[in-house]
Parts: C-alpha cells; structure tokens; sequence
C-alpha cells in the first residue's frame, strides 16, 4: 500500500477562499439521496485562485458557478476532491451530489439507524455529504431544506429554528430549518424518519423561552426523564456557574441505536448514542444513569465551549473536549458526591490515559501531527485535557478562572481559535503567568513525582523536597509548572496545615515550613491537584494514618488504595516466586474493619473507600504485568477481606437492602461481592438477589457474581435475563458484556459462540463494545492467555471490521499496542498479531495509524 500522508500542525494555513452562506437542499429517498448545495464564497488569502473543495464517496452530478455549469474539462476531480479556479473574489457555486446512506456502514456522513436518517459530521464526516472546505475554520450560516415522503418520514429536522413546513405539488413535505449561528460542518445535523418526541420546556435567565424535545424510537417516551431533567439542570448551571444561556428558540436530543461515540453537540440538534439518553430503573443502573447526567451536560455544554467558539484546526481538540470534559466534571460534582465523583474522574483517567501516554500512542493533549484525525479523540484529549483545565482552575481560583473564562467568551465569541488563545485568556482573568504552565499542552507522558522530607526538630522547620521528571517528553525537556495542593497531619491524625498550594516550577525544589510542633505526615497532590504519578511519597509509612483521617476525601481514598497496593504487589512477587502469600497488611485490615463500622460515612464514599484496586491498575505498578498472579493474588485478597468481615458484612448487606438510594445500593452491592468472595455459600444469596431485585443496579450487580461460576445459578439467571430483556437492545449489550468478562474458564469459548449469537451484530458500534471491547479490554486473564487464543480473536474482529467501520476498528487496537509491558511469549503472539493486522487489504487510515504506531513507536 501507499503510506497515507501525515498531517502536520505546523503547515496550517487559512484558506484562500471561505465560505459565507450555504443553502442545502437533501431530497430523502430508501434508494439514493440527491444533496444540491449552494455555497457563497469569499476571498480571504491570495495565496491562489484554486479552490479545492474535500469530498468522498460522493457521486458528483454537476457543478454550477454564479449560475453557469462548470464542464468537466474546467475541474479536477479525485477520490478525496474536487478542484476549480475561481471565477471571481465572490461567487457562489451550486454542487448536485448522490449518496447512498442505507449502505454506510462507518456512521460517518449521512446514515442509516433502525430506519431514520441521521448523521455524524465531526470531525470529517461532511465532506461524505457533499463537496465542501471540511474544516473547522470555515464558519457558515446554513439554511437546510429537507424533502421527501411525509409518511416515511414524518419527522425531519436539521440545526437551528423550523422556519417552513410545506406540501410540494408532488406531495412531498418540505421542510426548511435556518440556523442563525455561523458554524463549521462539522456541527451540522440533520435527522429524518419515525421518531416520538418528549416535550418539555425551559425558561432562560433572561426570561426567554427554550422548547425542549427529546426524539427516540416510538415505544421509548417513558426512558427520557432522566435525560430531560440532566438537560434542564445543565442549562440552569451553565447560566448560574459560568452566565451562559441557550441562544436558539429549540433545543432538540435525538437518541440513535447506532452511533460511534457517546454523543454529539451539533448546533441545536444534538445526536446521541442511545446509551445515554434512555433510562429507568428497570434497563438503567446507577452508573448509567450518572453517564446520562454527564454525557447531557456535556453536549449541551459545548454550545458555549465548542460551538459558539471552536477550534481553528483540530490540533486544537483539546480546547472544546478538555474545557467541555472539566465543566461537565464540575457540574456533576455539584449535582452529586464531589468526593465520589472526583475519585471516579481519577479511576477512568488512570485507567484508561495513564496506559496510553506510558505506551506507544502516547502524544500531548495537543498533537503536532495526525494520520487520521478520529484517532485523537482519546483519554489524552479529553481527560488530560480536563486534568490542564482543572489545574488552572487550582491555579488561578474560582474568581480567577471565572473571569478568564468571561473573557475568553467576550474576545472569541463566534470565532474559530487556539488553545494559546485559550490560555491567554486565562492570564488576562487572573493574572498568573503560564508561561512555563504551557508545556502542559505540548509534552506527552505523565510527570513522575519523587518527595523527600526532613524535619528538624530544634528549629520546629519541616522541608519538603520534590523532584519531578517525565521520560517521555525526553531529554532536557523543561520541567512543568505544577500544583501541589496539600496539607500536613501530626502523629494522632490532627490536622497541622489545611488547604496550602505550592508552585512546583522545578526540576528539583524545597520548600519549608515553619512552626511544625513535631515531625508531620504530610497529605500531598489532595484532590489529585496534577495528573502526576507518586514514585516516592514521605507518607508511604504512614497511610494507615491517612486512610483513618484525612481531611481531604480524595487521598483519604488514595491513601486506602496505596496501602493494599503495598500488600497487593507484595503478594504478586510472592506468588511468581512459588511462594506462600502474607496477604494485606494489618495495617490495612484493620482500618478497612473501622471504616465498614463508621455509621457516619456516607455509603457512596464507602463503598469507594472500601474497593480494592483494580487488576489492571495493579498491573500498572509493574514493569512487566503479571496478569494471572494479579488475578489470583486480588482473589485472595478478597476473600480473606470477604471472611475476616463477614458477620459486619451480612449485617450491612441486610440493613441496607431496603434502603433506595444509590449510595446505599453501591455499599450493598459491595458486601455481596465481598461475601461471594468469601464462599461459593453465598451463591444463593446472588441468585436470591437476582430474583428479587426491583432494579437494573442490583440484578447486574448479583449477576456479575454469578457470571464468573460454575453453578446452575449462572445458567439460570443468565436465561432469565435474556428471555426479560431481548428486545431491549442496551440491555441486552449487558448480558453479552457480563459473559464476555466472565473470569471463568470457558469465556474465550463462550464469547466465540456469543458471535454467532442471533443477536450479534458488528454492525452495531454498543453491540461490538459489549462483547469484544469488553473481552479485551476487562478480561485480563483470559485475553492474555498465553496460547494466544485472545490475540487472535481481537486482531481477526478488527480485520472485519476494517472494511465497514474503521473508526471502530481502529479502536479496538490499543489492547494489543500494550506489548512491551507482558513477558517475552506474549510480546511475539501481540507484535505479531499486529502484523497480521498491518498486512489487511485495503487497510483504512484508521487502522494503520494505530497498528503501525504500536509496532513502531
Ligand atoms: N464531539 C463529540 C463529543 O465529545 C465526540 C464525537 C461524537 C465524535 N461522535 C464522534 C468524534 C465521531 C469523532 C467521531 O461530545
Ligand atoms: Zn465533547
């Protein structure tokens, strides 16, 4: 193949042309869609006289300018362009292009979901639309047209306000949407098909009225609630916390069963995943309905940080997806747990950014350079971008911040820009300097801290010594401006310093503190202040301390995790070397009995505090991840936990179970997994759960006990699930998702069959997540099967779906770009798993920037 071309940030340049106006008229048919587009240009460069419009596999039927058909002889066309010389500095051009939607399988561009149009644009899907300047810098007013059978589809909608509604002599509808606000493609939507609608409405601060309307397949009016109330919260914080209201007369949600990401905040016609939209308690647990709240607020949150202003290039990703994920953080920590959900944002920015910036498809939160730009859609933009964000915020205050963000939206309202411009802004409202904050944006890796204290005794002083480096943005690079919020515990708990925040701006710093009565233990990174790893911590002796009173909820928890690490990989050393395991730490044990005692703890935080860490977190804390000893070793732990505290266990387990309340549940559902651990005895109490459960939280969390044994109670309640729930496609995405992470040892069988289940389907993005992300992506022990069964199932899916979605496929990579961090057989099964991947016929962008990188880098 020829290598695709590398896109740099360096080369941009605006365009010599931009566009001002377009008018798009899409006539809907089952068979082919005919798009006409007329666009008006306008010199902005004189760099040329070409203008070269993006498009791709689209069938071009004419091309008209300033009215007159341009022959074929005076334009270029390729599988990527069409190229024509301007006839003047102003002019409009009238394209007529044909798709084929029913036949797009990428869900990119104009497509098909049980039926209904709809479409993807970001980041490059437009030019599949029809032929235009595909990029974020090209700012339009769009007026859309839509026309086809009123009967076939009764419902059609694009960006902005309805402002037409007619019957054509044919007796085609028409309908016309106009959306005031300039945007890139990239924010454009359009939906049409049979679609049932829930209604509601807000009343902005300013007193104007927003209708709300939320479109789902017809038979999902009563799943919507939960998203209309995350909506109308979202909107009243965004008007409270940042003074941002809604700028449209509609703002409209539609929810699509296939759809490649989580959601999408196209101008006024947001689309979304149907994950996210469609709730209740009976088909959503807890954790879904926390996703909905924030995937809501999310979306509707970029109108503000995103679409009102968005990005120049897409180098700039992070400035709408980091500042959009931090506000998103932010509103659900103030509609929730801040505690929990702090300790939550942590988990998935370790469990997922750590890995990738350790790995070879680390890069910055801001790229020099892309293959594919749906690639860079990663933990890395988004929730390191978040961790900048929210380090600033630290920085500067919530004053501070406020104000860089009001004049951030008074410069650059309506304007494609820069993260520089973004940071700029941010100075000017607080008045730091983040010169040296800066790096931030163009070093990959994560900064690994190393502190050093000593305490003198005469003088009452105390020094704390950090050191920070980062191997990944290589020799001399210069060392980051980085908060260390803290504070300092003495010997019985009490708290000696609250609430101080140092500047660490060097490779190497002191600093000091005066009056300490006696030697402290100090409580660093609180609220995990930078997205940093801990090499050395002075506290490391003394985390049973910090476990039992921190002030500070985040590294109360931290703490807790840092102390059974201690046990946990003491263990795994152990267990590789034949022998016997000394379990966790007293130390440990003990706090864990008094905390699961403390009435006065709220049971969300609890059942936090009380979770051991992750296999795959573990696995992080070693050079060379030993996946059966970390799953074997956790198992024990486990267990010991699970007897030593049985009787509180069942005692809690049974207080709890009438309690309703998310908090309650999440405790409750910890003590089963817990007493499972403990015995296979309490098999009957999961089954028991399982039947009697009133809720999706609590049947998932039994049945995710029962899914990993032998016994009947695994059979039965897994056909149970099914025969409830099969017409219900995200639950269903459940019972594939729980067998597919099942730790028993027929799973790599039974995912293979569950392939060739009626109800599978690669098709289906949520589907493919479920069963196959899932295997390899939570399924440690038996997707690193050493005979390289688990290898060659993902490589072949990817092969599969390389020809029907490349986004999707392309996704499913990373597992196998891990293989310098497993032992010598399974670094030769993955490379050359990788391999085969890379010699695919036909091999999108997608996929070989991925499958190339994690064998090259
Ligand atoms: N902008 C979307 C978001 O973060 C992300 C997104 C949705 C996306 N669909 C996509 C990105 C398809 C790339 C391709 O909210
Ligand atoms: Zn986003």
């Amino acid at each position: 193949m020829t290598k695709p071309a590398t896109i740099h940030l360096k080369d941009y340049a605006p365009t010599p042309f931009t566009i001002t106006e377009v008018n798009l008229t899409f006539e809907l048919a089952e068979d082919v869609t005919v798009v006409t587009s007329e666009l008006s240009f306008k010199r902005q460069t004189d760099a040329t006289d070409q203008v070269r419009l993006n498009g791709e596999a689209l069938v071009l039927k004419s091309v008209f300018l300033d009215g007159a058909v341009l022959s074929k002889s005076n334009y270029t066309l390729t599988d990527k362009d069409l190229t024509f010389i301007a006839p003047s500095d102003e002019f409009k051009a009238t394209i007529v292009t044909e798709i084929k939607p029913q036949e797009n399988t990428a869900l990119e561009g104009l497509y098909k979901s049980s039926g209904n149009f709809c479409t993807q644009c970001e980041a490059e899907g437009f030019r599949k639309i029809t032929y235009y300047l595909d990029r974020p810098d090209v700012m339009a007013r769009f007026t859309t047209s839509i026309i086809g059978d009123g009967m076939e589809y009764p419902v059609m909608l694009s960006n902005g306000n309805l402002v037409s509604d007619t019957k054509l002599e044919d007796g085609r509808v028409k309908k016309v949407w106009e959306d005031p606000h300039p945007k890139p493609a990239y924010l454009f939507a359009l939906v049409a098909g049979k679609l049932a609608c829930v209604e509601d409405e807000f009343v902005t601060a300013s007193g104007r009225k927003v209708a709300l309307q939320i479109f789902i397949e017809l038979g999902n009016e009563d799943k919507c609630d939960h998203a209309m109330t995350s909506l109308k919260k979202s909107m009243k914080w965004d008007e409270e916390k940042y003074g941002r209201e809604y700028d449209l007369d509609v703002f409209m949600i539609v929810a699509v069963g296939d759809f490649n990401m989580g959601a999408m905040e196209n101008k006024g016609l947001n689309i979304f995943n149907s994950k996210y939209v469609l709730a209740s308690s009976q088909t959503a647990t807890d954790t879904d309905f926390d996703g909905i709240e924030s995937v809501i607020a999310h979306e509707y949150f970029h109108n503000w940080t995103g679409n009102r202003i968005t990005c120049r290039d897409w180098f700039q990703l992070t400035l709408k997806e980091g500042l959009t994920v931090f506000r998103d953080q932010q509103f659900s920590a103030d509609m929730n747990s801040a505690a929990v959900k702090r300790i939550d944002d942590v988990q998935r920015l370790r469990a997922a950014q750590f890995p990738e910036d350790a790995g070879p498809l680390a890069h910055p939160i801001q790229p020099q350079s892309y293959v594919e730009i749906n690639n860079f859609y990663t933990a890395t933009v988004y929730e390191k971008g978040a961790e900048i964000i929210r380090m600033m915020h630290t920085l500067a205050g919530p004053e501070g911040f406020r104000k860089g963000m009001d004049i951030y939206f008074d410069r650059h309202d309506g304007q494609a820009v820069t993260t520089e411009e973004f940071v700029s802004a941010i100075e000017a409202g607080s008045g730091l300097d983040l010169k040296q904050f800066r790096n931030w944006y163009i070093q990959p890796g994560t900064p690994e801290i190393a502190v050093e204290d000593a305490y003198n005794e005469t003088s009452s002083t105390y020094e704390l010594t950090f050191t920070q480096k980062n191997v990944k943005a290589g020799e001399g690079a210069d060392p980051l401006h980085i908060p260390v919020a803290m504070g300092l515990l003495d010997e019985d708990g009490n708290s000696l310093l609250d609430d101080d925040l140092l500047h660490l701006t060097k490779a190497k710093q002191t600093f000091t503190f005066e009056n300490i009565p006696s030697k402290p233990i100090p409580s660093l990174f609180r609220k995990f202040s930078a997205p940093i790893k801990i090499t050395r911590n002075p506290a490391d002796e003394k985390l049973g301390l910090l476990f039992r009173n921190d002030s500070d909820e985040f590294n109360r928890w931290e703490a807790g995790q840092q102390l059974a690490l201690q046990g946990l990989l003491a263990d795994v050393e152990l267990y590789a070397s034949g022998q016997a395991l000394t379990g966790l730490s007293n130390d440990y044990t003990e706090a864990f009995g008094e905390i699961l005692d403390d009435q006065n703890m709220d049971p969300a935080f609890k059942a936090e505090v009380l979770t051991l860490p992750s296999e795959s977190y573990i696995g992080q804390q070693m050079k060379i991840v030993d996946v059966d000893a970390i799953h074997t070793v956790r198992k024990v732990a486990l267990k010991s936990l699970g007897k030593r505290f049985e009787t509180q266990l069942k005692s809690i387990y049974a207080d709890l179970k009438s309690h309703n309340s998310m908090g309650a549940r999440a405790l409750k559902n910890l003590c089963l997994s817990y007493l499972v651990a403990s015995s296979d005895d309490y098999l009957p109490l999961a089954s028991e759960q399982y039947f009697s459960s009133e809720n999706m939280t609590d049947r998932m969390a039994s049945l995710a006990r029962l899914v990993n044994s032998e016994t009947d109670h695994r059979a039965e309640a897994l056909q149970n699930f099914y025969d409830n729930w099969k017409e219900d496609q995200l639950v269903l995405d459940k019972w594939f998702m729980l067998q597919a992470t099942s730790s028993r040892s027929s799973t790599m069988d039974d995912v293979k069959g569950l392939l060739a289940h009626p109800d599978f389907t690669m098709l289906n993005p949520n589907r493919v997540r479920s069963l196959i992300a899932a295997f390899a992506g939570a399924n440690p022990i038996h997707f690193h099967n050493e005979n390289g069964g688990g290898y060659q199932f993902l490589a072949d899916r990817i092969i599969e779906l390389n020809s029907t979605n490349p986004q999707i496929a392309a996704r499913l990579v990373a597992p196998l770009g891990q293989w310098r961090r497993h032992n010598e057989t399974r670094q030769g099964l993955m490379q050359a798993e990788l391999r085969r991947i890379l010699e695919t016929e036909n091999i999108s962008n997608d996929v070989y920037e991925m499958a190339n990188k994690s064998l090259s880098n």
